[in-house]
């Protein structure tokens, strides 16, 4: 049997239990969650799976030492315990990404500098040259995790984040992260089972990631920047192959509906900018339709939309906005579930329907709330408590 290694895949607050589950189908073993990212066991083809297919990560990671340090020298001498020559030669780059929390190493930047001291002088020590740094495309990109005393060192699998699709080269104002968004339409349960609709779907995510989904193609078929993995020098080019087809076969066509609309023209051509960008064109029907005047395409479906949530956003009374939303929900969407992300808590109080789940997320460092409204003929009943 192929050597069983610990990953860590990353993700965003609330998609933890999405994320799990998409290892589990990708044949991990020892899936646990933890904060804001998953804990799983598997061998080199499970890396390389959950890299190209996994839609609710942001990275993932290869853990290859774990210490105890209490001050800078401790940090220093643990990091260069590692042999770091097995993953690296001393002309090739690195970069180096942390993450702190506590007292003991309050800054993200100095952990990140005192990592890279130790590994590039543990190569000048040895064959009196070192790596260079180089935070765009390195050879290896480091990961430091600080909490307290305990250091975590990982190898980035990923490089470049796995939000990168590749699709969106067109956007208006505050898209949404594909990851949050694929994670979204998990949440919802929405399997390409029925009719898909994002009724303001700005620059087109949630649509091109539902579309991606129906017809099953991977996350990372588009992607630009390759993997962290590929310049790795144990990169098995055979596997990664395998790998990449037996997803690729997957392809199919779209099974269901898939419509974007926003009233917005530019946000309207943007969308059709990466729609063909994701290769979707055959696949979603794009119109520019305020959503007062959006007609239900069918009996039942799933509607998943993140709307404007400030003022900033061209609409002036939020108010009497997400009220409107929920009456034109009452009205024309009878048969439908919608949700409805916003970190506007007050203006979804303003909805006025009953909320049948509501879960925590963030968008960015916006604090948000996941709603979901099932419509049926007559819904009509209000949900003070929201
Ligand atoms: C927060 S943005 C959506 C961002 C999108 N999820 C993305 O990833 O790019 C909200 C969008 O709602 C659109 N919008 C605002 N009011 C609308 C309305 N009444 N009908 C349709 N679209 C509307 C705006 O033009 C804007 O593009």
């Amino acid at each position: 049997m192929a050597e069983q290694q610990i990953f860590i895949a990353k993700t965003m607050y609330g998609l933890e239990p999405i994320l799990a589950e998409e290892l589990r189908q990708l044949g991990a073993k020892n899936v646990q969650e933890i904060k804001r990212a998953v804990l799983f066991e598997g061998d080199t083809r499970i890396l390389y799976k959950a890299n190209y297919s996994a839609r609710s990560a942001l990275r993932v990671l290869v853990p290859v030492h774990s210490f105890e340090a209490t001050n800078e020298k401790e940090f220093y001498a643990g990091v260069r315990t590692v042999d770091w020559s097995q993953y690296l030669n001393p002309t090739d780059t690195i970069a180096v990404d942390s993450f702190t929390q506590g007292d003991v190493f309050r800054h993200a930047q100095f952990a990140a500098l005192l990592t890279k001291d130790a590994v590039v002088d543990q190569f000048r020590d040895k064959y009196s040259r070192r790596p260079n740094v180089n935070v765009v495309s390195p050879h290896l990109r480091i990961n430091v995790h600080v909490q307290g005393t305990k250091i975590d060192l990982a190898l980035d699998a990923s490089g470049d984040s796995l939000h990168r699709r590749g699709y969106r080269t067109a956007t208006v104002e505050a898209p949404l992260n594909e990851v949050l968004a694929a994670g979204m339409i998990l949440l919802s349960g929405w399997n390409a089972d029925g009719d898909f609709v994002d009724p303001m779907c700005g620059s087109g995510t949630i649509p091109i990631e539902a579309a991606w989904m129906a017809t099953r193609t991977p996350p990372q078929y588009k992607r630009v920047a390759g993997f962290g993995f590929f310049k790795w020098p144990n990169f098995d080019e055979t596997l990664w192959n395998e790998v990449k087809q037996a997803a690729d076969d997957q392809i199919r066509p779209c099974p269901v509906k898939i419509y974007g609309s926003d009233m917005d023209s530019r946000a309207r051509n943007a969308t059709a900018v990466n729609i063909m960008g994701a290769g979707m064109e055959n696949n979603i029907r794009l119109q520019s339709v305020a959503f007062d005047k959006l007609l239900r395409p069918s009996n039942s479906g799933v509607l998943i939309t993140n709307p404007p949530y400030d003022e900033r956003m061209r609409v002036e009374d939020m108010t009497t906005f997400y009220k409107a939303i929920g009456d034109r929900f009452k009205k024309q969407w009878m048969g439908w579930d919608a949700w409805l992300i916003s970190s506007n808590r007050a203006a979804l109080k303003q909805v006025g329907l009953r909320t049948s789940k509501r879960l925590a997320l963030f968008n960015g460092p916006l604090e948000c709330s996941f709603h979901k409204f099932e419509m049926y003929e007559g819904t009509k009943n209000t949900d003070p408590g929201v």
